[in-house]
């Protein structure tokens, strides 16, 4: 008896009113599923993005949190990219979602994998060697829930349209030296490493994102032309939207 192939679900698609009704939404999706894995005995792996609305999404989850029955010390959290900056930049996506959290959630720090910084190590390549190390290490094999930013051009992650570091497939993460999206230097996980999730979450508000939304979760979408088409849940990929990001659909 040979296993079913990996039949991935096709993408769920919810669309709220707007960007905050978009982040309360998530906020309190990832909290039932926080909650629900915990009591299945697991400490739940999240994958968290840089961007605005999941600024956004991360003040949500301070507000909401404590109320919650998350044990937020078994919450072990992991980022999708990453700049490769000083840690105390404001650019840091790590350092804008404790902010956002604002010290509301008690995450345990020996769970909170945090990409080197430019103090941590020498240069980018050797902050993403790291990162995929600790990630091999630490790693439970697969996220409960990866949580991804969209930009206008369709990158998630670091991972940019037309970029070399979409084609990778032997690592864990890959450093940018080059992108697009100010800073210049990040730290990204690749491609198989995002699709190594049980739940993967596109968080996507704003009329500059309905073309790229369109094409994405348009039939035959190219990864290279839009990489947010490149990353599939194992179980579940839902698209969180907002009207103006859902337009073109
Ligand atoms: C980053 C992010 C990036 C972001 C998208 C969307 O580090 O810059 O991870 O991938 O999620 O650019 O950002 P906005 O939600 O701000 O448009």
């Amino acid at each position: 008896m040979t296993d079913a192939p990996h039949s991935h679900p096709s993408p769920r698609i919810e669309v709220h009113e707007d960007a905050a009704d978009l982040a309360t939404a998530v906020a309190g999706e990832l909290i039932v599923r926080l909650e629900d894995a915990q009591a299945r005995g697991e400490e739940p792996q999240i994958g968290l993005t840089g961007g605005s609305i999941a600024e956004h999404v991360h003040r949500e989850l301070g507000r909401m949190g404590p109320e919650s029955d998350v044990d937020w010390s078994r919450v072990v959290l992991w980022w999708g990219d990453e700049r490769f900056v000083a840690t105390d930049s404001p650019d840091r996506n790590v350092g804008q979602a404790m902010a956002a959290f604002g010290d509301r959630l008690p995450f345990d720090p020996a769970k909170v994998h945090v990409v080197p910084s430019s103090d941590d190590v020498a240069d980018v390549e050797a902050a993403a060697l790291a990162y995929g190390e600790i990630l091999r290490e630490h790693g439970a094999g697969s996220f409960e829930v990866l949580m991804l930013g969209m930009g206008p051009d369709g990158h998630v992650a670091s991972l940019f349209p037309g970029y070399p570091q979409l084609d990778v497939d032997d690592r864990v993460a890959v450093a940018v030296t080059d992108s697009p999206k100010p800073p210049p230097e990040r730290v990204s996980l690749t491609l198989p490493a995002l699709n190594r999730s049980r739940a993967v979450w596109f968080l996507v508000s704003g009329a500059g994102k309905a073309p790229a939304v369109a094409r994405a979760l348009a039939d035959g979408a190219d990864l290279h032309d839009v990489p947010a088409c490149g990353v599939t849940g194992e179980l579940e990929t839902i698209w969180f939207l907002d009207r103006e990001s859902a337009s073109q659909l």
